[in-house]
């Protein structure tokens, strides 16, 4: 009887030094470990495609290869607004509640340094009416920006063009012009783009400058 009793006290005593011990291993809140870049873009990959080529029947834009800065910068804006939730930005508004997903800065810093390694695809050709040679000196007004290449510039936030599909290009020199990107106050880098969108006096005329972008490649 007396045995009985000290065994079992050795065996809860056992349990609980054992329990002490694994117990360390896990978060005392249970938190799971934190979800990885290439996890956070599963969320992504729905509309934007696996590998960030983008869907034009969505028109998710394709964002592979996006430096990680410009794609950071453009989350943070569809989550606060700041780009997205104009009325007539249909495409934005879909976009913004994805942008949402992110829990916090850390992930919004993860997922775009995802995005950032994977390869840029290959812009495939959709519209057939621009003209490059007319469009080559409308580009005049974009370079000291976007670069003799569109290869960008991160200094003046101006991301890279070139390789960028020309539907989304077109539609993005659109919203600019329209006010729908660009006029949010707080929208700082946007107001830059803006008056440059409004240089091109037409549809014609922007298609012409997104047919010599279409000549460079990233
Ligand atoms: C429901 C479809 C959908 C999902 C899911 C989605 N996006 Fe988008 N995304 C869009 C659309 C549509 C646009 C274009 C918005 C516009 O026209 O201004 C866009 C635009 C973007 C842009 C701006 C690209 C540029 O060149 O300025 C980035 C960056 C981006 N998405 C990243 C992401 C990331 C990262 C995720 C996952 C967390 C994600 N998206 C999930 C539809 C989606
Ligand atoms: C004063 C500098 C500046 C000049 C000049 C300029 N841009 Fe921009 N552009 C920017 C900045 C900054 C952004 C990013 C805006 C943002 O953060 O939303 C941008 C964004 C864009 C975008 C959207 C890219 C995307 O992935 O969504 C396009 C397209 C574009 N510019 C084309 C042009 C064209 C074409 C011209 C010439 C007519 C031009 N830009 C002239 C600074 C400039």
């Amino acid at each position: 009887m007396h045995q009985t009793t000290t065994r079992r006290l050795l065996a809860l005593l056992g349990a609980a030094v054992t329990a002490g011990l694994f117990g360390g291993c896990i978060k005392p809140d249970g938190a799971a470990p934190p979800l990885s870049g290439k996890e956070l873009f599963a969320s992504c990959s729905s509309c934007h495609g696996v590998g960030g080529e983008g869907n034009p029947t969505l028109a998710a834009p394709s964002i592979a290869g996006l430096p990680a800065w410009y794609v950071e910068s453009q989350l943070v804006k569809f989550r606060t607004g700041i780009r997205g939730a104009h009325p007539d930005d249909l495409e934005g508004l879909r976009m913004r509640p994805m942008s949402r997903q992110m829990k916090d800065e850390a992930e919004v810093k993860r997922v775009s340094e995802y995005v950032a390694s994977l390869p840029a695809p290959k812009a495939v050709k959709t519209l057939a009416d621009g003209d490059a040679t007319a469009g080559a000196s409308a580009y005049a007004t974009c370079l000291a920006c976007h670069g003799p290449a569109g290869l960008g510039n991160e200094a003046l936030k101006a991301p890279p063009i070139a390789g960028q599909s020309d539907w989304y290009l077109l539609a993005q020199l659109k919203k600019f012009k329209d006010g729908v990107r660009g006029t949010n106050p707080k929208d700082v880098t946007g107001a830059q783009m803006r008056p440059m969108a409004m240089t091109l006096a037409d549809e014609k005329a922007m298609k012409n400058v997104v047919a010599h972008i279409a000549t460079f490649s990233r």
